[in-house]
C-alpha cells in the first residue's frame, strides 16, 4: 500500500488537507496526518478539527509560535526523525505557511516524493513571508499541484518541467462546497444580532497591516468610514488582538473572537461585503459570489480579481474607502474560475496514485531559469 504523509500546521491548512486526505484514502492509500503545532489554540485549531471532522492527528510535533527561523527550525528538527521512522512514499504539503516550507525542505533531502498543493501562486512581493515560503517550497517539490491556470503559467515561466505541473483546481473550494449546507444551519447571525446582507465582515492579520501601528491606524480610519454606511464585524486574529486593544476601534466596528470554520463560512455567505488581507478568503468569497475588497497592494490569487468577485484596494485609507463605496454601489457579478468545482482533491489523488511510481520521477534539477519574466521577481 502507498503510504502518504499529509502535513498540516495552521488554521488555513486544515480545510485544504482534509479533502486531500479523504480522496487519497478513498483510493486506497495509507494516510498519516502530521500536525506541526504551529497553531494550537482552541479557536485557531481545535474548532476546525471538530467542524471539518478531521481525525486527531496521527503525529503531533508541538512546534508552537516563535520567530520565522525558530518556528521553521523547530518543525524541521522534529519532522526529520519522524520522516525517517515513517518512510512514506510521498509527502503532501499545502499552502504557504512556515510549516509548509519546513516539511518541504526536510522531505526534499530525505527522498520521498514531495507534492505541493497550491503550487504556483505568486504575489511577487518578497516582503511577504508567505511568498518566500511559496517559491522555496515549489522549488524543492517534485509534483506541483496548481489551483488555476495562472499559477501553472507562473511555474512554466520559472522553468519547471511540464510533467511536474498539474492544474487540479482549488481544494479549499472542495471543503467549502462540501460544508456549505451545514454552515448555513449555523446560528452565528442570530448570536451577533446580524441579518443577511446587513453587515460587512472584516479580517486583518498580515504582519504588514497589523504589526505596524501606523499602518493599522490608517486601515481602522478607512474601516470606520465604511462602517458609517455598513456596520462591520471583525473576528480578531490573536496576532492583531493586542494592537487593536491598544489603538481602539472606531464606532460601527464590532470586535468578536475568531470564528470556527462553519460560523465563518456562514458569516461570509451572508455578508454584504468582505474586507480582508487573507489569501483564502479572497477565494471563498469568489466561490460564494460575495463582493471582496482586499486590503493589500498585491495578491497571489489574481484569478479572484479577473474571474471572481475580488477587488484590490491597497492599503491607502482613502483608496480603501473609495473602493468599498464603489463595490457597495455596484457589486461585482458572481462568477467562479473553472475547476473550482469540489473535485480538486480527487484530481490530486489521481495524479499521486495513478501517475508513475515515485522512484521513477526526477528531482527538479533540470529546471531551466528563464532569462527574465514572472519567475525573475526578486528586486
Ligand atoms: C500564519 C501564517 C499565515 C497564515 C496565518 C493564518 C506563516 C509565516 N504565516 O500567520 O500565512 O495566513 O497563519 O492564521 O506561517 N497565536 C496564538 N494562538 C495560536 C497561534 C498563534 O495566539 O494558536 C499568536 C501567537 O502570538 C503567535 C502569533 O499569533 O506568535 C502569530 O502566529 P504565527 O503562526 O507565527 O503566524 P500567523 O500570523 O498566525
Amino acid at each position: 500500500m502507498t503510504r502518504i504523509v499529509c502535513v498540516a500546521g495552521a488554521r488555513p491548512n486544515y480545510m485544504k488537507i482534509k479533502p486531500v486526505m479523504d480522496a487519497l484514502e478513498r483510493r486506497g492509500a495509507e494516510v498519516v496526518l502530521v500536525h506541526t503545532g504551529q497553531h494550537y489554540d482552541e479557536s485557531m485549531n481545535d474548532v476546525f478539527f471538530r467542524d471539518l471532522g478531521i481525525r486527531t492527528p496521527d503525529r503531533y510535533l508541538g512546534a508552537g509560535s516563535g520567530s520565522h527561523a525558530q518556528q521553521t527550525g523547530r518543525v524541521m528538527a522534529a519532522f526529520e526523525p519522524l520522516l525517517d521512522e515513517l518512510a512514506p512514499d510521498a509527502v503532501v504539503v499545502v499552502g504557504d505557511i512556515n510549516s509548509t516550507l519546513a516539511c518541504a525542505l526536510v522531505t526534499a533531502k530525505a527522498g520521498p516524493l514531495l507534492a505541493h498543493v497550491e503550487a504556483g501562486l505568486r504575489s511577487r512581493d518578497w516582503s511577504m513571508p508567505e511568498e518566500v515560503n511559496r517559491v522555496a517550497t515549489d522549488r524543492v517539490s517534485d509534483c506541483l499541484l496548481a489551483p488555476s491556470p495562472d499559477a501553472a503559467a507562473n511555474l512554466r515561466a520559472e522553468g519547471y518541467r511540464e510533467d511536474q505541473i498539474h492544474v487540479v483546481g482549488n481544494v479549499m473550494i472542495d471543503t467549502l462546497l462540501a460544508n456549505l449546507d451545514r454552515a448555513r444551519e449555523s446560528d452565528v447571525l442570530d448570536r451577533y444580532g446580524l441579518t443577511r446582507g446587513g453587515y460587512g465582515l472584516v479580517t486583518l492579520h498580515r504582519p504588514a497591516n497589523v504589526d505596524d501601528p501606523q499602518a493599522l491606524r490608517g486601515l481602522l480610519k478607512a474601516l470606520g468610514e465604511i462602517a458609517g454606511r455598513c456596520p462591520l464585524l471583525l473576528p480578531v486574529h490573536p496576532r492583531a488582538a493586542e494592537r487593536l486593544a491598544e489603538l481602539g476601534v472606531p464606532g460601527g466596528i464590532r470586535l468578536v473572537p475568531p470564528a470556527g470554520y462553519l460560523d465563518f463560512i456562514a458569516l461570509q455567505d451572508s455578508a454584504r461585503l468582505v474586507l480582508t488581507d487573507s489569501g483564502g478568503i479572497q477565494e471563498e468569497t469568489t466561490a460564494l459570489g460575495v463582493p471582496c475588497v482586499t486590503l493589500r497592494e498585491n495578491t497571489e490569487r489574481p484569478i479572484t480579481v479577473s474571474e471572481g468577485t475580488n477587488v484590490l484596494a491597497g492599503t491607502d485609507p482613502e483608496r480603501i474607502t473609495a473602493t468599498a463605496n464603489r463595490v457597495l454601489d455596484d457589486p461585482p457579478a458572481p462568477r467562479c474560475p473553472e475547476l473550482w468545482d469540489g473535485r480538486a482533491s480527487d484530481r490530486i489523488a489521481r495524479v499521486l496514485l495513478d501517475g508513475p511510481p515515485a522512484h521513477t520521477r526526477l528531482r527538479p534539477t533540470d529546471l531551466v531559469p528563464p532569462a527574465a519574466g514572472p519567475g525573475e521577481h526578486r528586486p
